[in-house]
């Protein structure tokens, strides 16, 4: 099959498109004929290196986490899903590739696009599984670092349909991106601590770092001194600081169904910033790479 596959840890210009092995679903799995795979800062992290410690990696390897597709292998033991039906999740083997295997899918919507429900996996589980760890409520103020990103951009629609009140920051740039997904926005860099004081007089209840650019010293101050309720999903530093770092989680095909539903159920939508043919794959990291991604970027094999 067509796969983009890297041999080494280094740049972008180590995934080469070329031909790898067919997986075959094993039991419990379906394997899906991918039509979209979503791109995630954690792919340049391992094509880098710079989580070889955590997420060694065997060569040659196909990265990709996400993925929508349509299903044309049925595992032993799966029951509900048929060769043909059109669905999305996570991967477990890597999406960058024309096949990938499956254990935790859900049937995308008609009116939801390959790109869009490609974009939804890890971004909708991360988002709500910070927001459950951080417990907000109803009639609290959550601040969120990196609030136009994937993550971001889900967990800001989220926590506004739990009645949270939501101060992201991003560049000025996205300020109207913010606004319209119903957050108040607010500029990161020098003086974030005033700009988040004159929005949040009464201070923040929770803060949800999914940048993990250096906000925790101020994240702290504005918690009154105290890590508490401080989640990052990408600041290193989190333990010097007795802040929790949240990884990994529970997959769960009922909850992405939830992500999928129209956003008037409760449903969510990732915009898709670009979407890349997969023989593109390099150029799709050098931009995520550069760290100002709107919504997600998507490889379409
Ligand atoms: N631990 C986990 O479970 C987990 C899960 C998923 C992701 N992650 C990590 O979480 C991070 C976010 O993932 P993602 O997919 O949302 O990334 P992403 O979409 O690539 O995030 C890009 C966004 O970051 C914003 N940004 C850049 N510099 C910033 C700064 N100094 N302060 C605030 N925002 C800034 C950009 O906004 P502007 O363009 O406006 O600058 C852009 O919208 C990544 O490091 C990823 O590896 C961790």
């Amino acid at each position: 099959m067509e796969a983009i596959v890297f041999e080494e840890y280094g740049g972008p210009e180590v995934l080469r498109l070329t031909t790898a092995d067919e997986p075959h679903a094993g039991p419990g799995q379906v394997r899906l004929r991918v039509r979209a795979a979503g791109v995630n800062p954690l792919d340049h992290k391992i094509r880098g290196g710079a989580m070889r410690e955590v997420f060694p990696t065997e060569f040659p390897a196909i990265l990709g986490s996400e993925a929508s597709g349509v299903v044309d292998e049925v595992g032993e033991g799966v029951t509900g899903l048929a060769a043909g039906d059109e669905v999305f999740g996570f991967m477990e083997t890597g999406a960058y590739a024309a096949y990938a295997l499956a254990s935790v899918v859900a049937r995308k919507p008609g009116e939801l696009g390959w790109d869009e429900a490609a974009a939804l996996p890890v971004a909708g589980e991360t988002a709500d599984r910070v927001l459950n760890q951080l417990a907000v409520k109803n009639g609290e103020t959550l601040l969120l670092h990196g609030a136009a990103g994937a993550v971001g951009s889900a967990a800001v629609q989220l926590a506004v349909a739990r009645g949270v009140t939501v101060i992201g920051t991003a560049s000025p740039g996205n300020h109207d991106y913010l606004r319209a997904l119903g957050a108040i926005p607010v500029a990161y860099g020098d003086g974030l601590t005033d700009r988040v004081r004159a929005v949040a007089p009464k201070g923040v209840d929770a803060v949800f770092d999914a940048a993990g650019k250096g906000a925790l010293p101020a994240s702290i101050e504005l918690r009154g001194g105290t890590p508490d309720r401080i989640v990052t999903i990408a600041d290193p530093t989190a333990a010097e600081y007795g802040v929790a770092f949240s990884r990994g989680g529970d997959r769960d095909a009922s909850a992405l169904a939830g992500y999928a539903r129209p956003v008037a159920e409760g449903g969510l939508r990732v915009p898709v910033a670009r979407s890349f043919p997969l023989a593109d794959a390099a150029a799709a990291h050098a931009e995520s790479e550069a760290g100002h991604v709107r919504g997600k970027l998507v490889l379409l094999p």
